[in-house]
């Protein structure tokens, strides 16, 4: 559609769009394509003096207040800016099985972003309970996980099992998925644009599961999901209130979750030390969903 608006003020629209969907707003008047461009910008800045739609976005690494971090959009990919407020297809369906498979397909044999052709064997869409009250998100497919197409399989993913057992839970109780789900080359950190093209698909999966609370693993999967940057420091130690970007909830009983960051466990594995501060974000967890440790065998 709006192929004729300067990818500026495209960017500019789709961060503001987001921006009134994270407050709740969703419906907004379409004009006709032809004044489309100038009559939006202007509607925005009638309908709110303080609009600032030339506001820059994040550079990966500048670090902000979570305060004014909060109002800012993740970057935008070029897309078709109204994608962000429209019924997405799976929202039709009840199953929460049939609309992850939904999700699957429209994703199909991805090329959207450079990762396709940096040596990925599949796409690693997530794994687990599709009604889990508990969802993990980390940064991307390693090689274990690119080799068996399931997020989590690696040394890494031993630990994360680890953890959730030490929470009295199994893996299969939990729902898992990455930032990215294509294996960055060489396993470095997934790009800014891979995020943001990605993501809006892990936002859907967020929609269809409906967790009650969604632990960022590491600073890629807390910045991306948060859209803001600040450091682990800052990140970790509370909650957040979440809504899957772009996606309005069609549950009356599903209007978003809480969030909370811990340390990466590729992190806790280089840094053993920081393990019994991750158990601290775990218990934060716990307490949020009325679960108990198991008691501790004396054998
Ligand atoms: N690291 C991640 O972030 N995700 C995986 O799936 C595996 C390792």
């Amino acid at each position: 559609m709006p192929s004729a608006l300067d990818p500026e003020l495209r960017r500019a629209l789709a961060a503001r769009i987001r921006y009134y969907n994270e407050l709740g707003i969703y419906d907004f008047y379409r004009r006709p394509l032809s004044d489309c461009a100038g009559a939006f910008a202007s509607a925005i800045a009638v309908d709110d003096p303080e609009a600032d739609i030339s506001q820059p976005t994040l550079e990966t690494g500048e670090e902000m207040s979570p305060r004014k971090a909060a109002a800012v959009a993740p970057p935008v990919a070029e897309e078709n800016i109204f994608d962000a407020i429209a019924p997405k297809p799976e929202q039709s369906v009840g199953d929460p099985v049939q609309a992850l498979k939904i999700i699957r397909e429209d994703l199909g044999d991805c090329t959207r972003c450079a990762l396709h052709k940096q040596g990925r064997k599949q796409i690693v869409f997530g794994v687990g309970n599709p009604t889990a009250e508990l969802m993990f998100v980390g940064e991307g497919p390693g090689a274990d996980e690119d080799e068996k197409g399931e997020p989590f399989v690696g040394r890494a993913g031993q630990l994360l099992n680890n953890m959730i057992k030490a929470m009295g839970i199994e893996r299969e109780q939990v729902y898992i998925a990455n930032i990215v789900k294509c294996r960055p080359p060489g396993n470095r950190q997934p790009e800014r644009d891979e995020c943001a093209t990605c993501s809006p698909f892990l936002m859907r999966q967020i929609a269809v599961v409906k967790p009650k609370v969604l632990v960022a693993l590491g600073a890629t999967a807390a910045k991306t999901l948060l859209a803001m940057s600040a450091s682990m420091m800052q990140l970790r130690g509370r909650f957040y209130d979440f809504k899957p970007a772009g996606v309005r909830s069609n549950d009356p009983n599903w209007d978003g979750c809480k969030l909370a960051v811990t340390y990466h466990p590729a992190f806790l594995l280089r840094d053993p030390r920081q393990k019994g501060e991750a158990w601290k974000d775990l218990q934060m967890v716990m307490k949020e969903l009325g679960m108990k440790a198991p008691a501790k065998s004396t054998e």
